[in-house]
């Protein structure tokens, strides 16, 4: 059965908004129930393509302030989009609070949990990643507990490819980036510089965060959930992707590589300073 009455957990979030704003542009045509979870009370909600959910507090400590929430809005699907940076712990249980809250209301069948970039099982070497395995075990059980009734998706898209404009000196090039913060991952188009992880022949996956909040909604639509929802906006190489940047650079075609380790690139990028941690790369 399609999604009826969506809760976003985490929608006043820089990519939970772009999923609001995927769901509230179909949310006439297919007249959706959304509504935004959040720890903080807020005066309005979000509003946008002409419709709005409200912003509902709960606490995520208390799974019955959740309960209320997810049957008062008769909330069929739970959609989570918590940061799993903050602190892990908190990570953790909140997002096994909202299963467990949802699980003792009738009208819940519908879970997908804060994944949004790479299978999180596949990707054992990169600890950030692991605080995402905990509740995929969890909905697991609920599975087999549950049968048909109850559905689950792993929705990933690969880096959100927004992140690969970033020092872009367009007049509107602040755009490029959504609701997400300005984040150097492998490219930095001010410094004409790029880290390369590996020999940087390895296809990588990358999705407009945009098109993730379309693809996510409109698979809310989908009359089954298969356990993976995968997307990939582009498949490229990052030797393929500094191509494209010395195009589009022109008159400063010349990048700076720094050859990383890509394990240790995605632990460094995810850690919670945002910086560069230059010692890790060498020059050639
Ligand atoms: N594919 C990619 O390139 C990529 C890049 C970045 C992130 N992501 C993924 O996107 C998801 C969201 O990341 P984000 O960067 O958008 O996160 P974010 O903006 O930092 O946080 C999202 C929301 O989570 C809530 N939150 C934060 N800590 C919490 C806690 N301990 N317990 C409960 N709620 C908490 C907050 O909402 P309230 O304060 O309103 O409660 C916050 O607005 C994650 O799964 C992340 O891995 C993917």
């Amino acid at each position: 059965m399609k999604s009826q009455r969506i809760a976003v957990a985490g929608g006043t979030g820089k990519f939970g908004r772009h999923i609001v704003e995927g769901l509230l542009e179909i949310k006439q045509q297919h007249s959706l129930e959304v509504i935004v979870l959040s720890r903080t009370p807020a005066s309005e909600g979000i509003s946008y393509a002409g419709s709005s959910a409200p912003i509902v507090t709960v606490d995520y400590q208390d799974q019955d302030s959740i309960r209320k929430v997810l049957n008062k809005y008769q909330i069929d699907t739970i959609i989570s989009t918590i940061a799993s940076i903050d602190t892990s712990e908190g990570f953790i249980s909140a997002q096994e609070s909202l299963l467990r809250a949802g699980l003792s209301v009738p009208t819940f069948r519908r879970f997908a949990p804060s994944e949004f970039v790479v299978d999180s099982e596949q990707v054992k070497g990169i600890k950030l990643y692991q605080t995402k395995v905990p509740i995929i075990r969890s909905l697991e059980e609920v599975k087999a507990e549950r049968g048909d009734f109850f559905e689950y998706s792993r929705f990933n898209c690969g880096i959100f490819m927004n992140y690969l404009g970033y020092g872009n000196t367009k007049p509107e090039g602040h755009k490029a980036f959504g609701h997400l913060d300005h984040f150097p991952w492998l490219i930095d188009l001010s410094k004409q510089k790029a880290d390369v992880p590996g020999d940087g022949e390895m296809d990588m996956v990358y999705t407009r965060v945009e098109d993730v909040g379309k693809f996510v909604a409109a698979a809310s639509q989908l009359d089954v959930w298969e356990e993976y929802n995968d997307m990939a906006g582009e498949v490229m190489t990052i030797n393929q992707v500094i191509r494209v940047c010395k195009e589009i650079c022109g008159e400063r075609p010349c990048f700076s590589l720094y050859f990383v380790d890509l394990i240790e690139a995605m632990q460094v990028r995810n850690s919670t300073s945002n910086t560069t941690q230059e010692r890790k790369f060498w020059r050639i």
